[in-house]
């Protein structure tokens, strides 16, 4: 790969390590941004994915054959190039490449994807060639980020991950989003929530938690819905509703710490107002669901009181903070069946959701899992869920039932509030959204 030896041979330095290399001779491997030239000087941008460096050479820098291979390449054409490292303040990271060689890898042309603006149809066409733009390659990193500080957080809480299975017999969140397959001739789905899973994990390991992806065919086209998302699951044996929102508390203010910590030039390449972001500590505002509608009615939005919230009411809500706010004891008819009833109250449940601000809306759904076995298989039925697959499911009722609560937080979601997108199909790499499935 690297230039042969007529030239030397010189370190493969990441060109986000530029900096640490002033004076050097390195060698970059990565992709032309673009080229300009002034006849007798020739600037070409490269990328390597962790940043981009301008390389100058003058004619008399580079051998004939490089310098006209260099004249002629087209955007995306994959390079080697090797120079010194001098200061340059007008150059992107602060660094210039003076050239000594260049090697084509593979020339090329056409490239659909100019600087200019394309519609989103287009982009969203080309998906696997629109991930090279440095705005989505920020959004990539700050996602790679959160998904780091969600496995680190919970790790450092001591919670064990245990990964739940991706083709299940049952529904865990309604019937009617339900992805159907066949598991060799047996009617199988592609999981919703790994949730049921997690709470039999809890009651072996005490506090564990599940990441992968989850599944729901929502005929809904939003900002806000994704056919496929990743949601991390944390499941708690012994924990109560207060306990999750705790927990949820402290997990938001680490990953939003930490994402300003060290992808500070990611959140400034999306253009992310990092102000709104660094108000976001604890304590979270707390309200109950009665609380909400009645903000909701004063606010002149015509709500009534036992509907779920749609995306336009939780943005009424959540443009009212300035951060995370907990919704709790929703109505147990618009949460799923696992539930536990408010002891003072039966028509709500122990129920929370987190609704991001700045309009972004929920982001986590949790709550208090139901303890008791008959109370749990009434509600199967009621739910009009066949008993016989949710056995196994009755059985932690059955041997050492507990209080147990926990929660899931989708990537996608969390991800567009903190890098301030107006649309989940950004925070994804293959996003599947209704109608789409390609690239
Ligand atoms: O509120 P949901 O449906 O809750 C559950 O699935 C529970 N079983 C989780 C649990 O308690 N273990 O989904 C949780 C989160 C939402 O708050 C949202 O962030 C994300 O998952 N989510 C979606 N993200 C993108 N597109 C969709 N269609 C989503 N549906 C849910
Ligand atoms: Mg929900």
């Amino acid at each position: 790969m690297s230039i042969e030896p007529a030239a030397g041979t010189a370190p493969w330095i990441r060109i986000a390590d530029a900096a640490g290399h002033l004076g050097e001779t390195v060698e970059v491997r990565g992709w032309l941004t673009h080229r300009r030239s002034s006849g007798k000087v020739q600037f070409l941008v490269v990328r390597d994915g962790s940043g981009t460096l301008q390389c100058v050479a003058g004619a008399r820098d580079l051998p004939a054959s490089e310098w006209e291979a260099a004249a002629g390449l087209g955007q995306e054409s994959s390079l080697v190039v090797r120079g010194s490292l001098r200061a340059d303040a007008r150059s992107p990271g602060g660094v210039e490449m003076g050239l000594q060689a260049l090697r084509v890898v593979s020339a090329a042309e056409g490239f659909p994807i100019s600087p200019k603006e394309h519609g989103i149809d287009f982009l969203m066409d080309h998906r696997h060639l629109w991930l090279r733009s440095a705005r989505q390659q920020a959004i990539l990193r700050i996602r790679a980020e959160i998904v780091g500080a969600f496995r680190d957080f919970m790790d450092g809480e001591a919670f064990v991950l245990v990964d739940a299975p991706i083709f299940t017999p049952s529904a865990c969140e309604g019937t009617t989003t339900l992805f159907e397959t066949s598991y060799f001739g047996e009617q199988a789905f592609l999981t919703q929530s790994g949730q049921l899973y997690a709470e039999a994990a809890a009651m072996a390991l005490g506090r564990v938690y599940c990441f992968g992806p989850a599944f729901r065919a929502e005929k809904s086209k939003t900002r806000r819905h994704l056919i496929e998302f990743w949601m991390m699951e944390p499941e708690w044996a012994f924990a109560t509703l207060d306990d999750i929102v705790a927990l949820e508390e402290r997990l938001l203010e680490y990953t939003v710490g930490r994402v300003l910590d060290r992808r500070a030039e990611d959140l400034r390449a999306v253009e992310r107002d990092v102000a709104k972001l660094e108000r976001v500590r604890a304590p979270f505002p707390r309200i109950r669901y009665d609380a909400a509608v009645e903000r909701l009615h004063a606010a002149g939005v015509a709500f009534e009181w036992g509907n779920d919230f749609g995306g336009t009411d939780e943005t009424v809500l959540s443009e009212q903070f300035d951060r995370p706010l907990f919704v709790t004891h929703y109505p147990a008819a618009v949460k799923p069946f696992y539930m536990e009833p408010d002891p003072a109250d039966s028509r709500v449940c122990l129920s929370c959701d987190c609704l991001a601000p700045e309009g972004y809306g929920e982001i986590i759904g949790g709550g208090q899992r139901m303890e008791s076995l008959d109370l749990l298989a009434r509600r199967i039925d009621e739910h009009g869920l066949p008993r016989e697959a949710f056995q196994w499911y009755l059985d932690l009722r059955r041997y050492g039932s507990v209080p147990h609560a926990g929660f899931g937080i989708g990537v996608e979601r969390t991800l567009a509030w903190i890098a301030g997108l107006d649309h989940v199909r950004e925070t994804i790499a293959f996003p599947r959204m209704l109608y789409r499935l390609r690239p």
